[in-house]
C-alpha cells in the first residue's frame, strides 16, 4: 500500500499562502512558465535548490530547431520520428518542430539569450540523428548556462511572482478532483508549509541520479514523477531511459559530459587499436542516433576489463577546439588531458528520461489544474529514443502553450478552491528506520547493472525483488529532503523496471538481450496509474497517449457557457 502523500498533515495547523500559480522547478521549462505567468498571475517558484543549479545549466550541445535555408520543420519532424522509433506522439512532433523556431527566436529578441553567430546568422552545428545542422549555441559549450542565466535574470524584478529556494516540494495537494496546490518543506527551517493555487505546473526535471553513473547533477531525483503519480496523473514510456554516449570516463559525480557537438565538428569514436567504432555501421557513422551508439559501444566493449572506448578529436585543429569547446577544453585540462593532443576517454552514463508525467499539446495531465512540462513530462515527441538537443527546445515551446491555457483555469479554479472545506491527510506509518544513504546507494548500482542499457529478465527480476522488499520506505515518515527523495527514486524505480520487464521487445532506448528484436505489438505506450494506495497499468496505442480526461479544460470552458 502507497500513501498518497509522503507525509501527514492538517493544512489548517500549517503555514500557508494563496498564489494563483505555483511553478515547480527553475530549470528551462519552470523559469518560461514563470516568465509567461507572472504577466499575468501571483507565481510562487519553487526550486529545492538554488535557482540556477538545475539540469539545464549543464547542457552543452544546444537547441534544435529548423532554422537554416536548406532545412525545413518536415526535415525536423522526420529526424525526431525516425529517432523515436515508432513510439513518438506524431501531433506532439508537428507542434514542436512548427513552434520551435519563433521560440528559439524569442529567446533571443525578447529574453536577450546570446547565441554565437557566424557571418551574421546564427552558428548551426549538427549532432545525432540529425539530417542537416540545425543546432544552435551559446558560450560555444555552454547553451544551457546561457539560458538558464538569461531566463533568472529576466524574473528576478517581477513584483507578481516569489521565488523561494532551498524549498522541497512534497506533494501536490488534490481536492474534490482538482489540484489545489502543494504541500512541501523549507529546506533551511525544516518547517513544512503549503500554498494553495487554482494551477500548479511541474517543471522538476529529470532523474538520472537514480543510477550509478549519470551525466544528471544531484536535483535530477525523479521527484516529478512520484508527485504527480500520488496526484493522480498517467506515467507513461518511462522504460526508456538514455544514456548518453560519450561522459568522460572519471570517477566524478556527476559525469563530465563530452557533448556530442564534437563528433558534429569531426570527432570520432575509436577503440584502443585506434579503430572507428561506427564505421560500417550506421549510415551517419558517429553521429548515428544515441541508441545506436550506445548499443555498439556496449558490443565493443565486450572484452573483460574494458569498460571505455576513446573520443579523438584531434585531428581538429586545436585552436577551433579550444574556441568551440571552451568549458570541455578547460575540464579535460583540469583532469590531465589535453583534448588537443591525446583522444578522450568516454564511456556512456545515464543521461535523459524520454518518458514521465503524460500530458496533452497545453501540458495538461489528467488532473484538474495540473500541468506538467520539460523533462518531467511525458508529450510523447521523444517516443523510445530523444533526439539531441530536443529537449531545450520542448521547455520552451510546451512552457508557452501551458501559459495560454491558464487565463480561464485561474478564475474557474479559484471558483472551485472557495468551495473546498480544509485538507487534512494522516496514515498508519512505518516505525522501521531505513538507512536512505545506504538504500540509495544500493538501487543507484542495481539501477545500473539491471536496468540499465542492456536488460534481461532475470536482471530485471532480481531488480523487481529488491524494489518489492524495500517498497516499505514508502510507509515512513521523513523529515528531510534525502528521505522524500528516496522515497520518490524508489517509486520511480519499480515502475521503470517493471515496464521493462512488461515490453517483451528491443527499441530505442531499452534494449533486452532475452528479446532483441523490435516488436510490432509493443508499438504501445506503457502507463502507470495510482489509486486507493495501488499502482495499475495498462497500454494505450500510439496515437492515443491520453484517453478523454485530459479534456477538462474544454469540457468546463463550454459548460461554464
Ligand atoms: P531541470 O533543468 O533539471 O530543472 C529542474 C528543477 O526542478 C530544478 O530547479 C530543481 O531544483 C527542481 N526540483 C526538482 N525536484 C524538486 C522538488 N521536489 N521540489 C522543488 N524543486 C524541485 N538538452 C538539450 O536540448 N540540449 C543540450 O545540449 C543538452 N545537454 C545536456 C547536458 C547535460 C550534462 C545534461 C545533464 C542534460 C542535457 N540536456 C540537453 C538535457 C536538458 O538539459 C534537460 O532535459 C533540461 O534542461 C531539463 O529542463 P527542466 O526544466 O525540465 O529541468
Ligand atoms: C550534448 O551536448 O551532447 C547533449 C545534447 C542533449 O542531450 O540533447
Amino acid at each position: 500500500m502507497i500513501p498518497r502523500y509522503l507525509i501527514d498533515f492538517d493544512l489548517e495547523q500549517l503555514p500557508g499562502a494563496d498564489v494563483d500559480v505555483v511553478v515547480i522547478g527553475s530549470g528551462v521549462a519552470g523559469l518560461s512558465t514563470a516568465l509567461r505567468a507572472a504577466r499575468a498571475f501571483r507565481v510562487a517558484l519553487l526550486t529545492k535548490s538554488t535557482l540556477t543549479l538545475t539540469a539545464t545549466r549543464y547542457a552543452q550541445g544546444g537547441i534544435a530547431s529548423a532554422l537554416s535555408d536548406d532545412d525545413s520543420p518536415n526535415l525536423h519532424f522526420d529526424d525526431t520520428i525516425r529517432a523515436g522509433k515508432g513510439l513518438c506522439e506524431e501531433e506532439a512532433v508537428w507542434v514542436l518542430v512548427r513552434e520551435g523556431p519563433e521560440r528559439l527566436r524569442e529567446l533571443i529578441d525578447e529574453v536577450g539569450a546570446r547565441f554565437d553567430t557566424k557571418n551574421g546568422k546564427l552558428d548551426l552545428t549538427t549532432e545525432g540523428g540529425h539530417s542537416k545542422a540545425r543546432v544552435a549555441h551559446a558560450r560555444g559549450d555552454a547553451t544551457g548556462s546561457e539560458v538558464e542565466a538569461s531566463l533568472s535574470r529576466r524574473l528576478m524584478y517581477n513584483k507578481r511572482l516569489e521565488i523561494y529556494e532551498h524549498y522541497y516540494a512534497i506533494d501536490i495537494l488534490t481536492a474534490s478532483g482538482r489540484c489545489a496546490g502543494v504541500i512541501g518543506m523549507d529546506l533551511e527551517s525544516g518547517r513544512l508549509s503549503y500554498f494553495r493555487a487554482p494551477i500548479v505546473v511541474l517543471a522538476v526535471g529529470g532523474m538520472g541520479q537514480l543510477y550509478a553513473i549519470t551525466t544528471n547533477p544531484a536535483i535530477c531525483t525523479g521527484d516529478g514523477i512520484g508527485m504527480a503519480l500520488r496526484a493522480g496523473a498517467d506515467i507513461a514510456d518511462i522504460e526508456f531511459l538514455q544514456f548518453h554516449p560519450t561522459a568522460l570516463h572519471m570517477s566524478e559525480t556527476p559525469r563530465w559530459l563530452i557533448s556530442e557537438a564534437l563528433r558534429g565538428e569531426g570527432a570520432i569514436l575509436i577503440d584502443h587499436s585506434g579503430n572507428r567504432i561506427m564505421e560500417g555501421v550506421h549510415p551517419l557513422r558517429d553521429l548515428a542516433p544515441r541508441d545506436t551508439v550506445v548499443n555498439e559501444m556496449v558490443r565493443v566493449m565486450k572484452a573483460p576489463g574494458e569498460d571505455h572506448l576513446l573520443l579523438d578529436a584531434t585531428h581538429i585543429p586545436s585552436e577551433k577546439l579550444k574556441q568551440r569547446f571552451p568549458t570541455i577544453y578547460q575540464h579535460c585540462l583540469e583532469a590531465g588531458i589535453d583534448i588537443t593532443q591525446v583522444p578522450i576517454p568516454v564511456s556512456p552514463a545515464a543521461h535523459y528520461m524520454s518518458g514521465g508525467v503524460v500530458t496533452d499539446l497545453h501540458g495538461r495531465t489528467k488532473v484538474r489544474g495540473f500541468y506538467a512540462c520539460g523533462e518531467t513530462a511525458c508529450t510523447g515527441v521523444h517516443g523510445a529514443n530523444r533526439l539531441a538537443s530536443n529537449s531545450l527546445l520542448e521547455g520552451l515551446v510546451f512552457s508557452r502553450r501551458i501559459m495560454e491555457d491558464l487565463s480561464p483555469e485561474v478564475s474557474v479554479g479559484w471558483r472551485e478552491l472557495e468551495g473546498i472545506e480544509g485538507i487534512n491527510y494522516q496514515f498508519g506509518r512505518s516505525q522501521v528506520a531505513m538507512d536512505v544513504k545506504l538504500l540509495r546507494r544500493f538501487l543507484k548500482q542495481l539501477m545500473l547493472d539491471c536496468v540499465g542499457f542492456r536488460r534481461s529478465r532475470d536482471g530485471l527480476g532480481d531488480a523487481e525483488e529488491f524494489m518489492k522488499k524495500n517498497l516499505e520506505v514508502l510507509r515512513v515518515e521523513y523529515q528531510e529532503a534525502k528521505g522524500f527523495e528516496t522515497q520518490n527514486m524508489i517509486t520511480l524505480a519499480s515502475l521503470m523496471t517493471k515496464a521493462a520487464l512488461l515490453r517483451e521487445e528491443s527499441r530505442g532506448c531499452h534494449y533486452r538481450v532475452d528479446f532483441p528484436g523490435q516488436d510490432e505489438f509493443w508499438r504501445k505506450h506503457i502507463i502507470f496509474q495510482f489509486s486507493d494506495g495501488h499502482v495499475s497499468w495498462e497500454l494505450r496505442p500510439i496515437g492515443k497517449l491520453q484517453d478523454k480526461s485530459y479534456d477538462w479544460s474544454l469540457t468546463k470552458i463550454s459548460e461554464g457557457k
